[in-house]
């Protein structure tokens, strides 16, 4: 597995992370034994780029990494760079949230991710979304706390605009961004991928196998009544049937490549930029193996200017998140 370390970044990261979000919620029935194993797996492969947030299942996540880790000693946990977030609010059960950024709370949520995962230091801490009542100084600056007393190791943000990220780095070198790219999701390719490469901000891609739609093999007429992606603009109606034609034309891309469509979706990311590291999500070893070789897979300028001209970013229907979702995106 390639490493990319890029500006601020202390650790290397793996070039294909794993997206732990899954394990616990939002995408059908989980299977912690199942989840265990696909994480022993993903050391094995190389991928050792985790990805929680303590908002996933509601604290289950960071739980699960902590019983992971924690079963395999102290080599293991030396063995993955453990990425988690704070921020986002919700009642148990319910998906609409409220945004909390304070210093009090930093300082909480920090103290309580640490607790669920076993750990000392999180290797790196993102603000998961901003609340603009909160100057992003002050919420930097408790954050930059966090770091001065070895509870974190390096910052994040997730979803923010280029403005705030370059307000956040004067304060404190802000190692990853983190928000939403994929060949269907391309807001980042405006102007924050090359604040980044500017600023020596690693860009980390999530959801970049667009929550599976990407892959051509989601079969969205058996999704669980509960799973997220039945409330997502982009998989529903009209939308979904336009959208589907692209995936349509990927497979036709991918196929007399030897490549999956998931495959092609990474090797895209990786290959068009230095300093971007994809984080799939997947609950499975053979979805996870699948993923891990993408980093393999060189596409020359040609092919990537292909597959950007099949997904021209005004081609796609319906938006990202439903409306309560969009509370803290910037
Ligand atoms: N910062 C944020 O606000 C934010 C938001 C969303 C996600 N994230 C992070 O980003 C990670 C990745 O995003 P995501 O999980 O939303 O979306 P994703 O990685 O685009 O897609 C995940 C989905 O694709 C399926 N899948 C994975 N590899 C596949 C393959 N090779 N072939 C077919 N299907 C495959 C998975 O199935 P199975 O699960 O069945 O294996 C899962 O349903 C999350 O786990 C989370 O850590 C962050």
């Amino acid at each position: 597995m390639q490493k990319r370390l890029f500006g601020s970044l202390k650790t290397p990261l793996s070039a294909i992370g794993l997206g732990c979000m899954g394990m616990s919620e939002f995408y059908g029935a989980t299977d912690d034994a199942q989840s265990h194993s696909t994480m022993a797996r993903a050391l094995e492969l190389g991928v050792n780029f985790f990805d929680s947030a303590d908002i996933y299942g509601f604290g289950h996540n960071e739980t699960l990494i902590g019983q992971f880790l924690k079963a395999g000693g102290a080599a293991r946990r030396t063995q993955v760079v453990l990425a988690t977030k704070f921020g986002i609010v919700r009642a148990a059960g319910q998906y609409e949230r409220r945004i909390d950024n304070t210093p009090a709370y930093v300082q909480s949520a920090c103290e309580a991710s640490l607790k669920r995962l076993g750990m000392e230091t999180i290797d790196l801490y993102y603000c998961h979304r901003r609340n603009p009542d909160v100057p992003i100084e002050d919420m930097v600056g408790a954050m930059a706390q966090l770091v001065k007393t070895g509870k974190v190791r390096q910052l994040g943000l997730s979803e923010v605009s280029s403005a705030s990220l370059r307000k956040a780095n004067a304060v404190h070198p802000i190692a990853a961004v983190q928000s939403e790219y994929s060949l269907w999701a391309r807001d980042p390719e405006t102007d924050m991928l090359a604040t980044c490469a500017e600023l020596g901000t690693t860009f980390v891609a999530y959801s970049p196998l667009g929550r599976a739609f990407l892959t051509g093999v989601l079969d969205k007429a058996s999704l669980a009544a509960n799973d997220f992606r039945n409330m997502l603009p982009r998989f529903s109606g009209k939308a979904e049937a336009a959208n589907q034609a692209m995936v349509d034309a990927l497979s036709r891309f991918a196929q007399p490549k030897g490549m999956t469509n998931a495959q092609v979706a990474l090797a895209w990311l990786l290959c068009k930029h230095p300093h971007v590291v994809p984080i799939p999500g997947t609950r499975r070893i053979p979805y996870l193996e699948q993923n891990a070789v993408a980093a393999d897979f060189a596409l020359s300028a040609a092919e990537v200017a292909e597959l950007d001209a099949i997904f021209p970013p005004d081609a796609v229907e319906g938006g990202r998140y439903p409306e309560a979702g969009m509370v803290g995106i910037e």
